[in-house]
């Protein structure tokens, strides 16, 4: 399902345990989005971004534990930085509303926490952002409305074994459970049909022998 907007990267695998440990060390400096965007909503999504001045000196391609993964992928546009990294953590119950993403054309998304991957994301047809369509590219988009049952066509779950490529150009949203819900999220900027394209021809995966 959804073939068109996702695509399980089976070509390599990454150790979400170790990811796990990685996130306990740092979790500290998550920071929460309402102090970065207008109109976020308050104590329910922050974010771990590293830069120099936080945290060891150090920033996330420091740390093996991210760079390991990060060096497997090789987009067109735009070199994975420290910049394109983040740790996301979504409170329980935090819903993320239908949007698209700013800016980014794609997402390598590879769930930390809970250790099952916990609610996957919801998939809308474009209509539903409506009258609203011109905001979701700015910080109006939390006022965008919610989950609705006429627009949406499905949910999709992440794998915890392989990274997962998304297409942020298409409508999204997460409605989580009661678990917190940590993934690390790598950004890119070619367009999600390129980026499918080079992993089956082999070019966008370093994969290293093992
Ligand atoms: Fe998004």
């Amino acid at each position: 399902m959804f073939e068109d907007r996702i695509y399980e990267m089976k070509e390599i695998t990454y150790d979400r345990q170790r990811l796990e440990d990685f996130y306990n060390r740092v979790k500290h400096l998550s920071v929460d989005y309402s102090e970065i965007r207008n109109r976020a909503t308050k104590g329910l999504f922050s974010s771990i971004k590293l830069d120099k001045d936080n945290h060891e000196g150090k920033e996330f391609l420091d740390y093996p534990e991210i760079s390991e993964i990060v060096e497997q992928f090789n987009p067109v546009k735009k070199k994975i930085g420290n910049g394109n990294i983040a740790i996301t953590v979504y409170q329980p119950h935090f819903e993320f509303h239908p949007h698209t993403d700013f800016s980014r054309k794609s997402v390598i998304m590879i769930p930390i926490l809970p250790t099952d991957g916990g609610k996957g994301l919801d998939f809308y047809a474009d209509e539903i952002l409506g009258e609203d369509a011109h905001l979701v590219h700015t910080d109006e988009q939390a006022m965008a409305p919610g989950h609705d049952e006429e627009f949406y066509l499905g949910t999709c779950e992440y794998s915890t074994i392989h990274p997962t490529l998304m297409d942020t150009e298409r409508v999204h949203g997460v409605r989580n459970d009661d678990r917190t819900r940590v993934y690390l999220q790598i950004s890119i900027y070619d367009m999600f049909e390129d980026t499918v394209k080079r992993i089956k021809s082999g070019e966008f995966l370093s994969i290293k022998e093992k």
